[in-house]
C-alpha cells in the first residue's frame, strides 16, 4: 500500500511491500479479511493512514524522522504494529524520509548520508514458497562481487540470467522458463545441486567463473517441520546436524559465499553452530531469525548467529527501527544485506536505502519484472551521482 506526504516545500511517496515467506516475528501487515479482494484488502490500514496518522502528523517537523517514527510507534501502541498495522506504518515513515529528502532537493540516499553503491544478490532461479516447482530451497542468486563499478556487476548477472534461460530452455524445455516471484527462472529441478549446476554452467558460459559467485535463502522455516524437529529437502528427512553437513558439502562444492535462514526461524544455536563451522568462507544472513528487531537481533548477536543480517524496513514497521538495527549490527561488526519482499511494488526507496547506510549489499531479485528492475535502475540513476570509486565491492560481505 502507497502513502503520500505533501509539506509546504516537498512532497514524498513510498509503498510498503508484502512478503510470501514471512517469519511469525514479523510486524503485523494489516488486511482486512472477509470475502472482498479475497481478503487482502487494505482499506482498514488506509483508513489509518488518512484518519489516526494523518491527524497525528499534521504540522510535525518532516525531518524528524526518529520523532515521527516514535510517535507512529507510541500511535499503535502494540509490539508488532497490529493496531495501524505494519504496511500503514511503513508507508508513511518512507513517505516521510522522501518527502525530507525532496525538501532538501536531494536523493534518500543522500540525506542518509551514504555513498556506497551495493553488490547485488540477484535471485536468478526460485523455489520454495516463491515458485511450485517443488524445489525446497527459496533463493538461488548470483552474486557478482569481484568487478569494478555497480554496473558492471549489474550487467554481468544480467548476462548469466541470460544464458541461464537458454541452459533451462535446452535442458527442461522453453515451456520451463516462466519467472517465480522474484523474476527468477522456477524449472523442475529434482535438487538442490541440479539448480546449483545450471547456475554454475551459465556463469562458466559468460566468462565470469572467478568473478561471479553464488548465494542461496534457504527460507528453511518452510520446510521445517515442528512436530519431527526436522527439515524436509530434495525429498529427504534432516537433522539440524545433517543439514549443517548438507550446507558444508555444497560450500565445498560450489563458489556459494552466503547463506541465508539455513535453518527454522527460533534455531539460533543451529545458525550459530554452521556459521562458526562455516566461517571465513561463507557469510550467514538472517532473516526470519531476527525480522529486522532491535530485540531479536540482540538475542541472535548473543548466540553469535549470524555474520550478517537481512534488512527489510516493513518486518518491523518504520525506517528509524530498521536504522538501529543496522547501526547495532555495524556495532557488532555485522554485515547488513538490504533486501525487497516476494511481493513488491514499483517503489525503489531500498536501493537508497543500501547506498544510505553504506551496507554494501542489497537483494532484488532477478533483472527482470519491473518491480525488481526499478531498484537497479535507481542503484543506477545514483551511481551517476556519485565518484567512480563508489562501488563496495565485496567489502560489506562478513565472512
Ligand atoms: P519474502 O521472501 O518476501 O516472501 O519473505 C524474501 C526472503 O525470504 O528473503
Ligand atoms: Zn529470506
Amino acid at each position: 500500500m502507497q502513502a503520500d506526504v505533501c509539506t509546504a516545500r516537498g512532497f514524498g511517496r513510498a509503498a510498503s511491500p508484502s512478503g510470501a515467506s514471512t517469519g511469525i516475528h514479523e510486524a503485523l501487515e494489516l488486511r482486512d479479511g472477509g470475502r472482498k479482494w479475497g481478503g487482502k484488502g487494505v482499506s482498514k490500514a488506509v483508513s489509518n493512514v488518512n484518519g489516526k496518522i494523518a491527524r497525528a502528523l499534521r504540522g510535525f517537523d518532516v525531518s524528524d524522522q526518529r520523532g515521527i517514527d516514535s510517535l507512529l510507534c507510541r500511535l499503535d501502541g502494540t509490539k508488532n504494529k497490529s493496531r495501524l498495522g505494519a504496511n500503514a506504518t511503513t508507508a508513511v515513515s518512507l513517505a516521510c524520509a522522501q518527502c525530507a529528502a525532496s525538501e532538501e532537493g536531494v536523493g534518500l540516499y543522500r540525506l542518509l548520508g551514504g555513498k556506497k553503491l551495493p553488490a547485488p544478490m540477484l535471485n536468478v532461479l526460485n523455489g520454495g514458497k516463491h515458485a511450485g516447482n517443488g524445489v525446497s530451497i527459496q533463493e538461488f542468486m548470483v552474486f557478482p562481487i569481484h568487478f569494478s563499478s555497480f554496473s558492471e556487476a549489474l550487467r554481468a548477472g544480467s548476462e548469466v540470467y541470460h544464458s541461464l534461460r537458454g541452459i533451462i530452455a535446452k535442458k527442461y524445455g522453453s515451456q520451463s522458463t516462466g519467472v517465480g516471484d522474484e523474476g527468477g527462472f522456477a524449472p523442475q529441478c529434482r535438487s538442490t545441486s541440479d539448480a546449483l549446476d545450471l547456475l554454475e554452467r551459465a556463469i562458466s558460459e559468460c566468462g565470469y567463473a572467478k568473478k561471479v559467485k553464488l548465494a542461496m535463502d534457504s527460507a528453511a522455516s518452510s520446510f521445517y517441520d515442528g512436530k519431527t524437529s526436522s527439515y524436509k529437502v530434495d525429498g529427504k528427512r534432516m537433522s539440524s546436524d545433517e543439514l549443517s553437513d548438507f550446507y558444508a558439502s555444497l560450500a565445498k562444492s560450489y563458489p556459494i559465499i552466503s547463506l541465508e535462514d539455513p535453518f527454522c526461524e527460533e534455531a539460533f544455536s543451529d545458525f550459530a553452530h554452521l556459521r562458526a563451522r562455516l566461517s571465513g568462507k561463507v557469510q550467514v544472513v538472517a532473516d526470519d531469525l531476527t525480522v529486522t528487531n532491535v530485540e531479536r537481533l540482540s538475542q541472535a548477536i548473543e548466540c553469535k548467529s549470524l555474520s550478517s543480517l537481512l534488512l527489510k524496513v516493513n518486518q518491523v514497521g518504520t525506517l528509524s527501527e530498521a536504522i538501529s538495527a543496522a547501526m547495532l549490527c555495524r556495532k557488532n561488526r555485522l554485515g547488513v544485506v538490504v533486501s525487497h519482499r516476494s511481493g513488491e511494488t514499483e517503489d525503489a526507496s531500498i536501493a537508497d536505502i543500501a547506498v544510505g547506510l553504506n551496507c554494501g549489499q542489497i537483494k532484488s531479485g532477478a533483472p527482470c519484472r519491473a518491480e525488481r528492475t526499478a531498484k537497479y535502475n535507481r542503484l543506477l540513476q545514483i551511481e551517476e551521482e556519485l565518484p567512480s570509486d563508489s562501488f563496495a565491492r565485496a567489502s560489506g560481505i562478513v565472512l
